[in-house]
C-alpha cells in the first residue's frame, strides 16, 4: 500500500510501497486511514532532525495524528466495532519491568527513555492507508466529531499540559469557588499555531481572560479565528513585551506553544505572583541566547513561580480531548472547522512537509 516515509541515513523523503498490516494478536484492530494531521515534528523528521526508524527498517513511515475507520477487531476486542471511528495515541511503552509509568500504561512519563512513539519513534506512523493498533491505544469518535477528530491528538498535548496546570496550582488556593477553574484568572497563549490555538480554546472554556501573543503582524487569518472565540490576538511585532505586559495586566498563566526560546524567555519576565509557566514547544537545537538568569531566579523564587515542561498525554487527556472538541464545536463551529486549514491528498506530501509552512493544520485525506 501507499506509505510517506523517510529514509534517514540517505536523507530522503518519498513516497513508498509499505506492506500492508494484519491483526496478529487477539486485542487487535484493523483500521482504514482516513485523515492525518501534518505538524512541526513530522516537518523536524523530514529534515532529519529528529525521527528514528524502526530497528528493522531504513525506513519510517510518518503520521501520528490520524482518524480512520475500524474494518476488522480481533476475537478479544470488547470496544469497537466495524465501522466506528477511532483516533490512536502516539507513544507506546517500553519493555522494562522497573519502569512504572510505562507498567501503569503512564508511558507520557516513561522513565527509561526507551518508549516508542508512531510516526516519530521506532514505530511506524499512520500515513499510509491501513494500520493495525491494539484496542487500548484507540479512543472511540463520535460520527459528529469525525470531520475534526484529526485535531484530538494536538488537542491531547494541551489537554496534558491544563492537567499538569491544575496539578501545579493545587499547591494553592487558586480556585475562587467558580466551577469554572480559570474563572478571574488571566492566561497568555504564546503561539497561534493549532496547539496554540486549541488550547486557547480550552483556556476560554475554563474561564480564563485569554490573550495570545505570536510573532505574525495583523490582520492574518489566525488573528482572525483567535479573535473571534473570545480571545484577544496580540502581534509581537507590533507590542513589545513590557508593552504587553501593561496591556495585559496580572499574567496567572503562560501556555507556550510556539518553540521559540528567545520570545518564551523574554514572557517569562511578565508572569504574575504564584504564576505558572507551561512549555509545550520542543526547539530545535540552536547556539546559546543571553538569558537574564539571575533576575529570572530572583522573581521564580520571590513570586513562587514554576515552568514545567510537557510531552505527549495519557488517556485522560485523549477522553478530554474528546470531550472539548464536542464543546468547541457547538460554541465555535466556524472557527473549529478553519482551525484544518486544508486537505490534501497523499500526494502533496512533498510541498507540505517541506515546502514553507502555511495555514494552520494541513491534513492529508486518504480515504471518506
Ligand atoms: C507529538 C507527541 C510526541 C512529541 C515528541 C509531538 O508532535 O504530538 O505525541 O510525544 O511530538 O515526540
Ligand atoms: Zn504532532
Amino acid at each position: 500500500m501507499k506509505a510517506v516515509g523517510v529514509f534517514p541515513a540517505r536523507k530522503e523523503l518519498g513516497m513508498l510501497a509499505h506492506p500492508a498490516p494484519t491483526c496478529i494478536a487477539p486485542d487487535q484492530v484493523r483500521i482504514r486511514t482516513i485523515e492525518v494531521g501534518i505538524c512541526g515534528t513530522d516537518r523536524e523528521i523530514c529534515l532529519f532532525e529528529y525521527g528514528t526508524p524502526p530497528g528493522d527498517a531504513d525506513y519510517l513511515v510518518l503520521g501520528h495524528e490520524a482518524v480512520g475507520e475500524v474494518i476488522e477487531v480481533g476475537p478479544a476486542v470488547t470496544s469497537f466495532k466495524h465501522g466506528d471511528f477511532v483516533v490512536p495515541s502516539v507513544r507506546r511503552p517500553c519493555p522494562h519491568d522497573t519502569c512504572g509509568p510505562c507498567r501503569a500504561d503512564r508511558q507520557d512519563f516513561c522513565f527509561t527513555g526507551d518508549f516508542t512513539e508512531r510516526g516519530i519513534k521506532m514505530t511506524h506512523g499512520f500515513m499510509t492507508e491501513y494500520f493495525v493498533e491494539e484496542e487500548k491505544h484507540l479512543y472511540a469518535i463520535p460520527r459528529e466529531l469525525k470531520d475534526v477528530a484529526v485535531l484530538v491528538e494536538p488537542l491531547s498535548v494541551a489537554e496534558k499540559a491544563l492537567t499538569q496546570i491544575w496539578q501545579v496550582q493545587s499547591r494553592l488556593p487558586w480556585a475562587n469557588g467558580s466551577p469554572e477553574r480559570g474563572s478571574g484568572r488571566t492566561a497568555v497563549v504564546l503561539g497561534a499555531g493549532p496547539i496554540g490555538i486549541l488550547g486557547a480554546m480550552a483556556l476560554i472554556v475554563n474561564g480564563f481572560k485569554t490573550y495570545v501573543y505570536s510573532r505574525s503582524a495583523e490582520p492574518n487569518p489566525k488573528a482572525d479565528l483567535v479573535n473571534s472565540i473570545g480571545a484577544k490576538y496580540v502581534s509581537a511585532l507590533s507590542v513589545p513585551v513590557q508593552q504587553f505586559a501593561e496591556m495585559v495586566g496580572t499574567v496567572d498563566l503562560v501556555y507556550e506553544a510556539l518553540g521559540v526560546a528567545s520570545i518564551t524567555f523574554e514572557v517569562v519576565k511578565i508572569l504574575g505572583l504564584n504564576g505558572v509557566f507551561v512549555f509545550t514547544g520542543i526547539p530545535p537545537h540552536k547556539p546559546a541566547i543571553p538569558v537574564a538568569a539571575d533576575s529570572l531566579m530572583r522573581d521564580m523564587v520571590l513570586k513562587n513561580q514554576v515552568i514545567v515542561g510537557t510531552v505527549n498525554a495519557d488517556r485522560p487527556a485523549f477522553e478530554n480531548a474528546i470531550r472539548d472538541l464536542g464543546i468547541f464545536k457547538k460554541r465555535w463551529p466556524k472557527a473549529l472547522d478553519s482551525v484544518i486549514s486544508g486537505r490534501f491528498p497523499m500526494e502533496a506530501y512533498r510541498e507540505l512537509l517541506l515546502g514553507k509552512a502555511t495555514g494552520i493544520k494541513n491534513v492529508i485525506s486518504i480515504g471518506e
